[in-house]
């Protein structure tokens, strides 16, 4: 049931994974995080920045690994490169630059040495985290929406406190890739979840919901997946740890209706690309005309 709305304590900090080998996009990420190849102009982390800050988070902490110093530099200033824009009057420019930076002292940046998995590399995070409640954002789903899909849990959590997931529907064909959750009640805007599956076979599925990439996490999740011994793939599991949380605190559901991409994969990855391409101004009606072409042929 909802907690009372005084017990719910803010969301201030997000966590992102960066650390990833990024096999799928071998060659390029010998030298190339995949987090920051582009989707059009930007590279795939600054999507998940962009949402978590339309969301209200104040503190950026980024899980990173061995050649990934580039993500560091990229939320830095680039002072002579400004100056540059300035001297030239390219406003436009300059302001998109300013976008694309985090401010002084919001970001913290900490190294997952080995890649043991997405819950080993969240755990990374538990002393910048500290004792508080936090986000969650897998950079690879990339999302387009009209609200962001942090910003749609937030409203849910508000009101109920608690471990709140973000979900979405996948073809029953497709459950076996994913983590499917099992919904109940309806609650404050989004669901009670009464029970979690990682990939599932299509007759053992409690539904076709899967976990999107978003999360919003009770700080209890660092001690279970201190504890949490490698699961599938030999990789420390995140939800293997939610569902032992899952046995002490409530989790909530909230259904995403914008369109995810899973940048982690080439398919995605080039879906993004178009998907935004196309739905940007400056780029819109000339894609248009290079995909219909293409089709011509
Ligand atoms: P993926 O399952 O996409 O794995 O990770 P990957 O290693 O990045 O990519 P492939 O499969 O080799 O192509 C999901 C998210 O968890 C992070 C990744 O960076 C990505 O954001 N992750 C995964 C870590 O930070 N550390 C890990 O040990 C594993």
């Amino acid at each position: 049931m909802s907690a009372p709305a005084h017990s719910v304590r803010p969301i201030r900090k997000a966590i992102f994974p960066v650390a990833g080998l990024g096999t799928r996009f071998l060659p390029a990420s010998k030298t190339v995080p995949k987090e920051m190849l582009t989707v059009v102009d930007m590279p795939v982390i600054q999507y998940a920045v962009n949402e978590a800050r339309e969301a209200g988070i104040e503190h950026f902490v980024f899980v990173t690994g061995r050649n990934k110093a580039v993500i560091e530099d990229y939320f830095d200033l680039q002072p002579e490169l400004q100056e540059t824009l300035e001297n030239r009057n390219k406003t436009e420019m300059l302001s998109v630059l300013k976008q694309s930076q985090l401010a002084a002292g919001t970001t913290s940046f900490t190294r997952q040495q080995e890649p043991l998995g997405l819950g080993h590399a969240v755990w990374c995070g538990r002393e910048i985290v500290g004792n508080e409640p936090f986000a969650l954002l897998l950079p690879d789903m990339v999302m387009m929406a009209e609200k962001g899909c942090l910003s749609s849990m937030m409203e849910v959590y508000n009101q109920t406190g608690g471990n709140v997931i973000g979900v979405e529907e996948c073809d029953p064909d497709e459950v076996s890739n994913y983590g499917i959750v099992a919904p109940g009640d309806e609650v404050a805007g989004g669901f009670e979840i009464k029970g979690m599956v990682e990939k599932p076979a299509k007759n053992d599925a409690p539904s076709n919901m899967y976990i999107n990439g978003r999360y919003i996490l009770q700080p209890e999740i660092f001690d279970l997946l201190g504890k949490q011994k490698a699961g599938t793939g030999n990789e420390i599991q995140l939800t293997d740890a939610m569902l032992r949380l899952a046995n002490e605190q409530s989790f909530y559901g909230t259904k995403f209706t914008g369109r995810t991409f899973d940048c982690g994969s080439k398919e995605g990855f080039i879906a993004a690309n178009v998907a935004f391409s196309l739905s940007r101004d400056d780029t819109g009606t000339l894609v248009r005309d290079i995909i219909e072409g293409l089709m011509k042929k």
